[in-house]
This record gives C-alpha cells, structure tokens and sequence, in this order.
C-alpha cells in the first residue's frame, strides 16, 4: 500500500513538473484546445515556457515593451498571437520571422511608431494584421514588404499623414484596408496601386481636402470607400468616375461642402452613374457659402444652379434690353436725320424759285 501511494505521488509531481515547466506561471495552458492564455499576467517581458504545441497565445493586456529577434521560434505551430494593449515599442528585426502559420497578429494598442523592413519578415502567410492606436506617422515602400498574403490591414487611430508611394504594393492579396482616424490631408496617385483585391476602403476622420483623380483608378474590387469626416469642400467628377468596379457604396458625410451650382452638378452626374451608390447623400450639409450653412445639400440643390441661371438671364436680359434700345435709338435718329435733310433740301429748293 505504502508502495503504490508513493508511485502515485511521484507519477503527480513528474507529471506536475513537465507541465509546469511548459506552462510559465502566471499563464493557462490549455493543452488540450492549444491555448496558452496570459492575459493580464503582469508581463513585462515575453514569457519563456510557452507548450510547444501553442496555436493561440493570448498575450493581451501586459507590460511587454520589446519583441526581441526570433521571440517565437519555439513555438512554430502558432496561428494566432495576441499581444494587444501593450507597451511595445520595439520590434526588432526578425521578431516575428518563421511563423509560417500565424494567421492572425494583433499589437492594436501599443506604441509602435516605425515598421522597419525586419518587422514583416516571416509574415508571408499572415491574413490579418491589427495595428491600430499605436504611434505610426509615416508609411514606406518598405513598411509592409513580406506580407503577401495578408487580407485585413488595420491602421486605425494612428498619427499616419505621410503614405509613400507603393508602401500598400506587396500586399496584393489585401481586402480590407482600415485607415479611419489618422492624419492625412491628401492622396497621390498611385498611393493603392497594386490592391486589385481591395474591396474595403475606410479613410473616415482624416483631414483629406485634396485628392489626385486617378488615385482610386487601380482599386476595381472596391465595395465601399469610406470619406466621411474629412476636410473635403468639393470633388472632381473624374475622381470617382475613374471607379471601375461592379459597384461601389461611397460615404462623403461629415464634410464641410462648398455648396455652389459645381458642386450640384458633380452630384447630379455621379448620382447618375449606376454602379456609384452614394449611400449617405442625403445627409450631406454645407458648410459654404455662410448662407448656407448647415443646409443639407439635397434642401438646396434645385436653387444653387437656379441662382446661376437667373443672374444669367438678368445679364441676357439687360444686354438685350440695352442693345435693343440702342437700336431703337440708332433708327430713331437715322429717321430724324432723314427728315432733316428732307427740310433741308425743300428749304434749299424753296429758295431756289424765290430767287
Ligand atoms: C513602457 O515602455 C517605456 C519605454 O518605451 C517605459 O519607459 C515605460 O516605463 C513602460 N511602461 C510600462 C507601464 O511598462
Ligand atoms: C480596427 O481597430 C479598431 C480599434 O482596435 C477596432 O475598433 C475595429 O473594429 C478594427 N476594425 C477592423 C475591421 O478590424
Ligand atoms: C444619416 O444621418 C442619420 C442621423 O445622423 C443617421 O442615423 C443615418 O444612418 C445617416 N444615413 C446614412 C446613410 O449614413
């Protein structure tokens, strides 16, 4: 009996150590499901005794502040991995590299204010990439280079104002491109070449007033462009009618519209145009001319161009009440003159016989 209890207990405790040694504390493994949970363990570096077999490390919620170079390596079977509302700053090169089956990453809420080239190697098959509110200002040619199978891209609430050229080209597989609540005031052309599978677009809340008119040319997946609560006063009719897609929805509310006789026409030819739906064109307002403010656009519309065509007519109006007149004038004369002369000659003729 004695035997057995003691056998028992020694089975418990190697069975004890091996899995504790695999699980960090402050950390649930969940073995069976492959979850290593460690979610607001107080972390303030990447835990070292992650189950190998881990396929979701939740690392949320911690006080992790640096990815050092192959932080993953031993945990190769990871799909998805997250690491928001941190404090990481830092990747460095490779921190990420050789996760060939992490699908999902997620360091939304972190202070990461660069991508440097090393941060997306080992990332090929990454599908979804979270990294809104972090401290991003600038994106290069380089800061997304090795993720060619990423669909999902989330920049939200970063301080983005500055998009190099290309910087989105690698990503040819991207579907959904979230750049709400950063800071860009205009768009180049060329900035979404390359994203012929992008079918979302949200650029909500930025401060953009200015855009190339064949920046949205390349995009001819879209579904929905998103450019509400921007600084845009009016729109090129050429800028979405080089839109070559199916359909696409367009959001433009929240914008402070010129309203004036242009900008009712580039309406009334967009709302035209059967695969544009602008969905929220009724909410549109004014913001210019001061008269008009907070007018909905649709309120004013018929009058804007009616303005135009009455001043027009006044103008029409005036030049031939003017020439008119003149004419009348001019006859008037030519027949006064005439009478004139005709006095004159019979005067002249009178005085003939008299003399
Ligand atoms: C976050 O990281 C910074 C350095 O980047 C450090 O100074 C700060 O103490 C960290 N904060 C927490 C809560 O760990
Ligand atoms: C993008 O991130 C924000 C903030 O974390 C979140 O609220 C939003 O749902 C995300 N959008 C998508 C499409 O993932
Ligand atoms: C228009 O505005 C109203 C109120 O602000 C809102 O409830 C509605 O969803 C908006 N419609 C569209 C199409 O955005």
């Amino acid at each position: 009996m004695k035997e057995l209890l003691l056998v028992l207990l020694l089975v418990t405790e190697a069975y004890c150590r091996s899995h504790s040694s695999w699980c960090q504390s402050g950390c649930q493994c969940r073995g069976d499901l492959k979850f290593t949970v460690c979610s607001r363990g107080l972390f303030s570096r990447l835990p070292g005794r992650v189950p190998p077999n881990t396929e979701l490390l939740d690392l949320s919620d911690n006080h992790i502040s640096v990815i050092p170079e192959r932080s993953f390596g031993r945990n190769r079977k990871l799909r998805f991995l997250l690491l928001q509302n941190n404090n990481v700053s830092v990747v460095e090169d490779g921190g990420f590299s050789q996760m060939e089956f992490l699908q999902k990453l997620d360091l939304s809420r972190n202070r990461i204010s660069a991508l440097t080239e090393g941060f997306s190697v080992g990332l090929a098959f990454l599908r979804e990439l979270q990294l809104a509110h972090n401290l991003l200002a600038r994106l290069d040619s380089r800061s997304f280079l090795h993720l060619d199978g990423l669909q999902r891209l989330n920049l939200s609430s970063n301080a983005i104002h500055s998009i190099q050229v290309r910087s989105f080209s690698p990503m040819s597989s991207l579907r959904q491109l979230h750049l709400r609540d950063n800071r860009l005031t205009s768009l180049r052309s060329g900035t979404f070449s390359m994203l012929r599978s992008l079918e979302v677009l949200d650029l909500a809340g930025n401060q953009i007033s200015d855009m190339q008119t064949s920046v949205f040319k390349p995009l001819t997946s879209m579904t929905l462009l998103n450019l509400a609560d921007n600084r845009m006063t009016t729109v090129h009719f050429k800028t979405f009618l080089s839109i070559h897609t199916y359909s696409t929805h367009i959001l433009l509310e929240e914008n402070p519209w010129n309203c004036d006789c242009d900008l009712q026409r580039v309406f009334r030819k967009l709302r035209s145009i059967q695969r544009l739906f602008l969905d929220d064109y009724y909410n549109l307002t004014c913001r210019e001319p001061e008269a008009l403010g907070d007018y909905r656009l649709t309120d004013v519309d018929t009058e804007l161009c009616l303005a135009e065509t009455v001043t027009v007519l006044v103008i029409t109006g005036t030049v031939l009440v003017t020439v008119l007149a003149a004419m009348l004038m001019g006859e008037k004369r030519r027949k006064k003159e005439k009478k004139r002369k005709h006095w004159t000659q019979q005067g002249a003729q009178s005085d003939e016989s008299d003399s």
